[in-house]
């Protein structure tokens, strides 16, 4: 069946039957391969995405519910280059191979969208998520926090 799903701000027709998962759209039909597949059953969290900027993951979604809500790939996060967390992300040169990096970004970018001074188990609650088998787990939460400071210098509201 064709639904129309609302990616990254633009509204796409896709073929989507009834139990294709909404990670396999993006990869497969869509050409977003930010969104990394790997355990495909909802442990990992490689494959999160925001869905109504909450953190889904593109794995255990049916593409068809997703008809109607905003969903946010890392691609989306592209032209927030100045954004105080993908600017930390690079600074404390957070990742290694990679892989889980989109991940943790979506999540972290969801993190300090609904909470601007998240204490260090908030982090580690949010982020656990995401599992990283490079351990960059302490740069990650070093990233946020210098994102959380820069966020609150910017705008101390
Ligand atoms: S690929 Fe979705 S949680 Fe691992
Ligand atoms: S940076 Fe390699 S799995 Fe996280």
């Amino acid at each position: 069946m064709a639904v129309t799903l609302h990616i990254n701000g633009s509204a796409t027709r896709v073929e989507a039957d009834n139990d294709i998962p909404l990670l396999w759209v993006l990869r497969d039909q869509l050409g977003l391969t930010g969104t990394k597949y790997s355990c495909g059953i909802g442990v990992c969290g490689s494959c999160m995405v925001l869905l109504d900027d909450m953190p889904a993951k593109a794995c255990l979604v049916k593409a068809t519910e997703c008809a109607g809500k905003k969903i946010t790939t890392i691609e989306g996060l592209a032209d927030q280059a100045d954004h105080p967390l993908l600017k930390s992300w690079l600074e404390l040169q957070v990742p290694q191979c990679g892989y889980c990096q989109s991940g943790q970004i979506i999540t972290a970018y969801a993190l300090l969208s609904n909470k601007r001074d998240p204490s260090a188990d908030e982090i580690d609650q949010a982020m656990s998520q995401v599992l990283c088998r490079c351990g960059t787990y302490p740069r990650i939460r070093q990233a946020i926090q210098q994102a959380s400071e820069l966020m609150r210098a910017k705008d101390p509201s």
